[in-house]
């Protein structure tokens, strides 16, 4: 018998303000067709003064409990991903198992920026076929427009806020790929890249700081990266590209989306792209994109799902699951 952590739920929740690349016309020299053609972004919703990260987390773990059929006190570990926590601690996740009204087990928060989600997942994985927890519940959170210097024409209107969440259940497999649950999982991350994609600051240097991108080189090791750890997760459990339903990558660029796709031999009309709509989202994008994905009525229960993606260490990696 082989313990998997099978998906029981998902949903999102995305603020009320979206705002589309024209407004950034106003503000800073850029055009709307720079932006779409550059990146694959239309718009992007923004938080309200005030609207914290938690706040959307909380949004989104509803609506996923909801979709599962359950209630806070059913699950036994929260992992939040995120880069842009309500306060330096607690952890956003101990304020979402307040704000669902959860009064057991556990909740702690994993930064990885935009790969955050996927390690989440992986960690997740782990507690649940070790035995530590039944079910998890895993989100994505991020609040990037607080992190936004709205100066810098090259990083401000790449990014957008949002949540999503997704509920894992242990449940009894056969141990082959027709599982449903989590088959593989590929993380890698590399320090010597720290400063191509970073905040200039944080609790220990004393200021806040703004988000920092050297683009042309995250984009060069986003396409070299994305697809060798898709195929290395993939490899892990004998599968290949033309086994993939769906690729739900992390939604920063159409264009990273597009040539992972082609590198992994997978058409684009099996990839879930939400970018134009969401931005860069950070760690809350691939549950954005699963959400929606399933949503839409492109992911289905059965379907092999592929999540990839890679964000500030660099930290990149990959998930395989049965959906
Ligand atoms: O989520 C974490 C992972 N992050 C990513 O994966 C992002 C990776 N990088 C990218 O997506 C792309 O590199 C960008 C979308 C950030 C930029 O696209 P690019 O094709 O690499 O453009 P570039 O940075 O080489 O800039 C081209 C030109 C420059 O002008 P010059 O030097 O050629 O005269 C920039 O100054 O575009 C200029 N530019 C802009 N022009 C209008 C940069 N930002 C803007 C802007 N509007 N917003």
């Amino acid at each position: 018998m082989t313990i998997r952590a099978v998906v029981k739920g998902v949903g999102h929740y995305l603020p009320e303000r979206v705002v589309p690349n024209s407004e950034f016309e106003k503000m800073i020299d850029t055009s709307d067709e720079w932006i779409r053609s550059r990146s694959g972004i239309e718009r992007r919703h923004f938080a309200a003064e005030g609207q914290t990260t938690s706040d959307l987390a909380v949004r989104a773990a509803k609506a996923a409990l909801e979709d599962a059929g359950l209630e806070a006190n059913d699950i036994d570990a929260i992992i939040v991903a995120t880069s842009t926590a309500d306060l330096t601690f607690p952890s956003a996740a101990t304020m979402v198992q307040n704000g669902l009204g959860m009064t057991n087990g556990f909740a702690f928060d994993v930064q990885a920026v935009c790969a955050g989600f996927v390690f989440a997942l992986s960690n997740a994985n782990a507690l649940i076929v070790s035995g530590q927890a039944k079910r998890a519940l895993v989100i994505g959170a991020e609040t990037f427009s607080r992190i936004l210097d709205w100066e810098d024409r090259g990083t401000c209107v790449l990014f957008g806020d949002g949540a999503g969440a997704l509920i894992l259940e242990a449940a009894e497999g056969e141990g082959t790929n027709e599982d449903r649950g989590i088959l593989a999982v590929d993380l890698n991350s590399d320090g010597r890249y720290r400063d191509i994609l970073y905040v200039d600051g944080g609790v220990s240097t004393q200021n806040t700081g703004f988000l920092r991108m050297q683009g042309k080189e995250v984009f060069r090791h986003a396409v070299e990266k994305l697809a060798a750890t898709a195929h290395t997760a993939l490899g892990k459990v004998g599968l290949s590209g033309e086994d993939v339903d769906w690729i739900v990558p992390h939604q920063a660029n159409l264009r990273i989306i597009k040539a992972t796709a082609q590198k992994m031999g997978v058409p684009m009309d099996r990839v879930v792209v939400t970018v134009q709509d969401h931005g860069n989202t950070s760690a809350a994008s691939i549950p954005l994109a699963l959400s929606v994905g399933k949503e839409r009525g492109q992911i289905k229960p059965g379907d092999l799902v592929v999540t990839e993606a890679i964000g500030g260490g660099l930290a990149w990696g990959s998930v395989v699951l049965r959906w």
